[in-house]
């Protein structure tokens, strides 16, 4: 659907937001999210055509007009935003340090064995982004929720530090063994620990003490608001929690979008921006990835 945002600069967020008739704000089956930060009204109408979106642009403009001018952007296509144009992803990728012949080999093997599940599997750019902050933290105790063919995996394992572990949460047995039989040949396997069980259960079985140095979640999306629960309070001072896909290929963006998954992760990373206990990031690498430390 076509989406449009705008931000009106503002530190009475509340009260502009309060003075605006939500009803009638969505005609033709459209809608304009309204979002309260310290500095600002952040607004994302969304509407099945142009015509519509413009209804709705007018509709609140006229609300506002007086104490703001609403600049909105051109309307885009909010299931088509990418964090970077595809060229510069591109670029981006060819100009890391390659990826060695186990990581080549995993690639090429879970394309073949999986399909189009292959698409979930990282990025090299994030696999080598992934062993940088385990090793830039030091990392001994990492924690990783969703492994599939476990290249994410190998990629933390590999920046441990010495007696370093990674405990390796997911639910499909079948990818866990191809992941194993590239740890093995990566010569990481004995610092891995795969755990085949729903990944909340796993978590909650951990210690209640701030021992973690790193963890990396990439599993449903529905479940990232948990996961970051039990992460959180797990995570010594400095220690890193990093999220994969937050911004779900721009529909995060996009409020006719409005799934489970959707919510989950749009309310998260709003949860996470405004979290006392940690500072974090939101970084354009590939399709959105949040690094959070905590305090
Ligand atoms: C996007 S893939 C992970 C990709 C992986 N990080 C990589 O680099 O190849 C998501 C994984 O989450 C797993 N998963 C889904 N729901 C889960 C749950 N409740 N608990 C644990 N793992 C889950 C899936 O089985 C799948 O392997």
């Amino acid at each position: 659907m076509p989406i449009s945002t705008a931000r009106i600069a503002t530190d009475r967020a509340d009260l502009l937001r309060a003075a605006l008739l939500v009803d009638g704000l969505a005609p033709a089956g459209g809608a304009c999210t309204f979002t309260v930060t310290a500095d600002a009204l952040e607004l994302t109408a969304t509407a099945p055509d142009l015509g519509s979106l413009e209804e709705i642009r007018r509709t609140v403009t006229r609300q506002l007009d007086g104490p703001s001018i609403i600049e909105w952007s051109s309307p885009y296509g909010g299931d088509s935003v990418e964090t970077t144009h595809p060229v510069a992803a591109e670029y981006v990728l060819a100009h890391c340090t390659p990826a060695d012949q186990v990581l080549r080999d995993l690639e090429a093997e879970t394309r073949a064995l999986t399909g189009g599940a292959s698409r979930m599997q990282v990025s090299h750019d994030e696999g080598a982004f992934l062993t940088m902050l385990t090793r830039l933290v030091g990392a001994r105790r990492a924690v990783e929720v969703g492994v599939f063919t476990g290249y994410s995996s190998l990629c933390i394992a590999r920046g441990l530090a010495d007696g370093g572990r990674l405990l390796a949460c997911d639910v499909n047995e079948e990818w866990g063994a191809i992941a194993r039989r590239h740890w093995e040949r990566a010569g990481v396997a004995d610092r891995i620990d795969l755990v085949i069980a729903p990944a909340l259960q796993t978590l909650r079985a951990l210690p209640a003490e701030p021992e973690l140095d790193l963890a990396f979640v990439d599993a449903d999306k529905a479940g990232y608001p948990a996961y970051y629960e039990e992460l959180v309070p797990r995570l010594r001072p400095g220690g890193l929690i990093v999220l994969d896909n937050v911004f779900l290929g721009g529909r995060v963006l996009d409020p006719a979008f409005d799934g489970a998954d959707h919510r989950a992760v749009r309310e998260l990373n709003a949860f996470v921006a405004a979290d006392p206990r940690v500072e974090a990031v939101m970084l354009p690498l590939r399709d959105g990835v949040t690094v959070a430390r905590r305090r």
